[in-house]
């Protein structure tokens, strides 16, 4: 995790530094740092957010046209401001933020600290910028050069930025792993861990690849290196990205808004790719390829947290639309256990940020396997989008709450949507059901307006809940999946402890829990399986617990049975995921907020997870 951001440029560094990190936050907070390139390097770090260090540099010196800046989610070392980037080596001359993780630390520490170095903290981090001061001092080398020998050593993910007190016009950046977005101004150039601290400076972007360094400089000189010294031409893209959609749009938090543009996010999402007058669904990606798609053995879908969730309701659309064989699989767990793939399957990765760590190593697994790897990612350019042969974007604009919301609902609707065109192509629909599903998807974005209207009724729930201690999710069928999710959107930002369950589950052992300070929030929304659930519900009031259900639209049965009910807009089962979600979503953040937690910086958390 963790940000970056740099400067190099006629213009003051320090104002582009901290605006950047603020944009940056979402990714850690847990310290922030700049060093400034003047006569010296002036360092400033400070445990705790992007705010605290403001307050911290205040009315000091922070004058310089090259600088480098970085909020941190610590991995090596405790939160604090002797860990906090940017870390300087011993002779003074060096300053470097990473994001990242060196492996073979212990191993490189060892060796410096024999030939006569001194360590201050306690991080992976403060090791590489000891290694290239040795580097450079015994070979003299300049800085591009000694980087790229010291990274030759290095074992792990990095991005990195450095610059040198002895070298003050330029920064030498490098990524492994770990992403990084060079932005190409008039004799300018700025860095970033993606390109939100780049939008309002310049639209041209460089996005560092695997393995390769770069120099930029002050009079305008850009060089990219591979790590074996050969020289790259570096393709220039154009940003498409809106700086509004990176503000809070009036609302008290990203979450918040972010749960609010979901009508639009979906639209989004679908615009251009289907028609259901005209009755047809054209996703780019999918097309050119449908042919491996549609003699694929099997689909195996990888991804992390509310990424996997999303997944499993992929699995359930795949199966029960198109037939086709899917396993669903936590991306860290596949790429350590020797999974059978070969060149039949499939994998399609899911991700919002694109970036995460132990999704891209899933991938890169499957492709040496011979796998085709299908990405549906968010972040336009992000490693995974560029890593796979194929794939979509859900279009969903910058998503900045740590807790996922709108990504969710895109990556549904693009699983629905992609489902829908394989059932058509291989025939296991007919054309009426295909007609009917197409045109209820239309349909949804109206439908999440009328869920979202019900957000007063919530905020009463969750006054109702807010001080409960543990809570259960439940749901059946296409609904299962959301009761995941609804459980972890509870824990990550509101800290009660949740669980989510198949509802038929509930009788094998959670059962035992359950009392009349538990509340059991169960999504009764399906119409197979409706008496079940009814009896699961009976299950839960014959034990005092406290019922809040979602329900379609003037259900009766359910609503005589709870506690509390809240109601969602008929629709076709395979797409209820995409409303039921929703009160879910504002539920916690309410719970949230009155708790006074900090919405969209959860502690521990962070929004890029790119180490493992
Ligand atoms: C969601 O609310 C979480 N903060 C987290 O589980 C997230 O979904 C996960 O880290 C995967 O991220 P990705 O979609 O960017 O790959
Ligand atoms: N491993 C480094 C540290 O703990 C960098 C972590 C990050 O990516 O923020 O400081």
């Amino acid at each position: 995790m963790c940000g970056i951001v740099a400067y190099v440029g006629p213009r003051e560094a320090y104002p582009i530094l901290v605006k950047g990190l603020h944009r940056l936050e979402y990714r850690g907070y847990d310290s922030a740092g700049v060093a400034i390139l003047d006569d010296d390097i002036q360092v400033y770090k400070k445990k705790g957010k992007v705010s605290d260090l403001e307050d911290h540099v205040s009315e000091k010196k922070h004058r310089g046209h090259v600088g480098i800046g970085h909020t941190r989610w610590a991995t090596h070392g405790a939160p604090n401001d002797i860990n906090a980037h940017p870390h300087v080596s011993g002779n003074g001359r060096l300053a470097l933020v990473h994001n990242g993780i060196i492996e073979n630390y212990g191993l490189l520490k060892t060796a410096l600290e024999k030939v006569g170095h001194t360590f201050e903290t306690e991080t992976d981090t403060e090791v590489l910028v000891h290694l290239i001061e040795e580097i450079q001092s015994r070979e003299s080398l300049p800085l591009e050069e000694a980087v790229r020998v010291a990274l030759t050593r290095v074992v792990g993910a990095y991005a990195i930025a450095v610059v040198d007190r002895d070298e003050p016009e330029k920064i030498v950046a490098a990524r492994k792993a770990s992403p990084l977005v060079i932005g190409v101004g008039e004799n300018e150039f700025f860095l970033g861990s993606d390109a939100t601290p780049i939008i309002e400076y310049t639209r041209k972007v460089v996005y560092l690849n695997d393995e390769e360094i770069a120099l930029i400089s002050k009079d305008g000189i850009l060089s990219i290196k591979t790590m074996g010294n050969e020289e790259q031409h570096p393709a220039i893209q154009e940003l498409d990205m809106k700086l509004e959609s990176l503000e809070k749009g009036g609302f008290e938090y990203f979450m918040l808004k972010e749960i609010h543009e979901q009508s639009k996010t979906i639209s989004d999402c679908m615009r251009g790719r289907m028609n259901a007058e005209e009755g047809w669904i054209h996703l780019g990606g999918l097309e050119e390829f449908s042919n491996k798609l549609l003699d694929a053995q099997r689909f195996i879908i990888a991804g992390c947290g509310t990424s996997w969730h999303a997944g499993l309701i992929g699995e359930y659309l795949f199966e029960d639309l198109a037939r086709i064989p899917v396993e669903v699989e936590y991306a860290s767990e596949l790429r350590y256990r020797n999974p059978i793939i070969s060149e039949k399957d499939v994998v399609i990765a899911l991700s919002q940020s694109g970036e995460t760590a132990d999704t891209l190593a899933a991938l890169e697994l499957a492709k040496s396997k011979g796998a085709m790897i299908y990405g549906i990612v968010n972040s336009v350019g992000s490693s995974i989008a560029r890593l796979t042969d194929a794939g979509s974007y859900i279009h969903a604009g910058p998503e900045i709450g740590v807790a996922s919301t709108k990504a969710f609902t895109g990556q549904v609707t693009l699983l629905s949507m992609m489902a829908l065109s394989l059932a058509r192509k291989r025939g296991t629909i007919s054309q009426t059901y295909f007609l009917q599903l197409l045109h209820e998807l239309s349909y949804i974005p109206a439908k999440v307006e009328r869920v979202l209207k019900n957000e007063n009724k919530i905020k009463f729930i969750a006054s109702e809940i807010k001080d409960s201690a543990n809570a259960l999710y439940l749901g059946r069928g296409y609904n299962f999946p959301v009761a995941l999710e609804g459980a972890l959107k509870l824990k990550e930002i509101s800290y009660i402890h949740a669980e989510g369950y198949p509802a038929a589950e509930m009788k094998h052992g959670p059962i035992a829990l359950i009392d009349e300070h538990m509340p059991v929030i169960v999504i009764a929304t399906n119409r197979s399986a409706y008496d079940k659930i009814v009896s699961n519900i009976q299950e839960v009031k014959a034990r005092n617990g406290y019922v809040i259900a979602i329900v379609t639209e003037g259900d009766e049965t359910i609503s005589q049975m709870a506690d509390s009910v809240i109601e969602i807009p008929d629709t076709e089962e395979p797409l209820t995921p995409l409303l039921s979600v929703i009160p879910l979503q504002l539920l916690s953040y309410h719970i949230a907020l009155m708790r006074g937690c900090n919405v969209d910086q959860p502690r521990n958390l962070a929004k890029s997870v790119t180490v493992e």
